[in-house]
């Protein structure tokens, strides 16, 4: 592991008013995606679709980084460029998505683990020369009646930990996301609860592995309410409850922060991001590394074949989210949004 690396490579995704773009959709969550756009799935409109995201003129002022998936950054530009060299020339970080996916959690009912540990550390060579710099493994928490539950919680974070582990011997910089889903009717004080446990478990872990922070990225929920809950609490209330729980639970020397949006909307993202760094005064930097809360426009206008209109709203969410991860966003600035 070499720590100069790993800060380094940290740093650079970490650099003001910029944050991530996550295009590392798996296949089955593509097609649902594209489905919903009334589009086929198939390899190449995916690469045609991910060839917009990776190339569209003056991205790179907004993105520090973009995540790949496994299809993806084998896959090239129309023009025969690889994707990560089309990313690196454009001076964007590529990523990639290691973990294999949330699988049901045996004898926990509702619950899940995420997989992908075996034969990590030969495909994080391979990623590596392929031009990956950092890489994501994202674990899922769900809140309900009784959960997540201590096995969750604990079988989680350690999984995380032991990804990151991984990842720091290649002189990758782990990104770790516990993400606590926002869907159900739970409070946002349940939100903070789960968050905080989900937190304080996985630092622990981290320290056990010998992982060292300042080379490894949060990537955070919000802490917010749950989609279906009758209380909804205000975009203030989710900026502040956010910002309790990280000054309350990360360690000082973590590198940064990096959020996702979660099936928020995209203007409410933004807001909430915007929010968050107004407001809160913390060691960290906290940006976005949003993959709905971006694409969801773009996709629409990308499938309804108006390839100019999807680059024009691809740069103005970027931005618009760039701008908040400096808290200088102005929400009235959706008015002369382009779509
Ligand atoms: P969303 O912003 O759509 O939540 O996706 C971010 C992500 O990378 C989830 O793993």
């Amino acid at each position: 592991m070499n720590i100069k690396i790993l800060k380094n490579t940290a740093a650079a995704i970490l650099a003001p008013q910029k944050g991530i773009l996550a295009a590392d959709e798996s296949a089955p969550t593509c097609a649902k995606r594209f489905a919903s756009a009334g589009v086929p799935c198939t390899e190449e409109t995916r690469r045609e679709y991910r060839e917009l995201l990776l190339t569209t003129p003056d991205i790179e002022k907004y993105l520090s980084g973009v995540i790949l998936f496994d299809e993806t950054i084998r896959q090239k530009t129309k023009d025969g460029l690889p994707f990560p060299e089309a990313l690196i020339k454009k001076g964007i970080i590529p990523g990639i998505k290691v973990d294999a996916g949330a699988k049901e959690l045996a004898l926990h009912p509702g619950e899940k683990v995420t997989e992908g540990l075996d034969g990590l550390r030969e495909r994080l060579a391979e990623y590596k020369a392929l031009g990956a710099r950092f890489a994501k493994w994202r674990a899922v928490i769900t809140i309900g009646p009784n959960i997540p539950s201590q096995a969750c919680i604990s079988t989680n974070a350690h999984a995380l930990a032991r990804y990151s582990a991984l990842c720091q011997e290649a002189d990758i910089v782990p990104i770790v996301e516990p993400e606590v889903l926002i869907d159900g009717d739970h409070t946002i004080e349940q939100s903070y609860e789960a968050s905080q446990a989900i937190l304080k478990n996985l630092f622990r872990e981290l320290a056990d592995q010998n992982v060292a922070l300042e080379g490894t990225i949060l990537k955070a929920s919000m802490v917010i309410s749950g989609k279906e809950s009758k209380k909804q609490a205000s975009r203030e209330e989710v900026a502040q409850a956010t910002i309790k729980c990280l000054k309350e639970n990360l360690p000082k020397n973590l590198a940064g922060v990096v959020f996702l949006s979660g099936g928020q909307s995209d203007e409410q993202a933004t807001e909430h991001l915007n929010l968050i760094n107004k407001i809160g005064k913390v060691p960290w930097r906290l940006t976005f590394s949003y993959a709905r809360a971006i694409q969801n426009p773009v996709l629409k206008l990308w499938a309804a074949k108006k390839i100019e209109l999807a680059k024009q709203v691809y740069l103005f969410r970027a931005k618009a989210n760039a701008l908040a991860s400096a808290g200088i966003y102005d929400p009235s600035s959706e008015k002369n949004r382009p779509y």
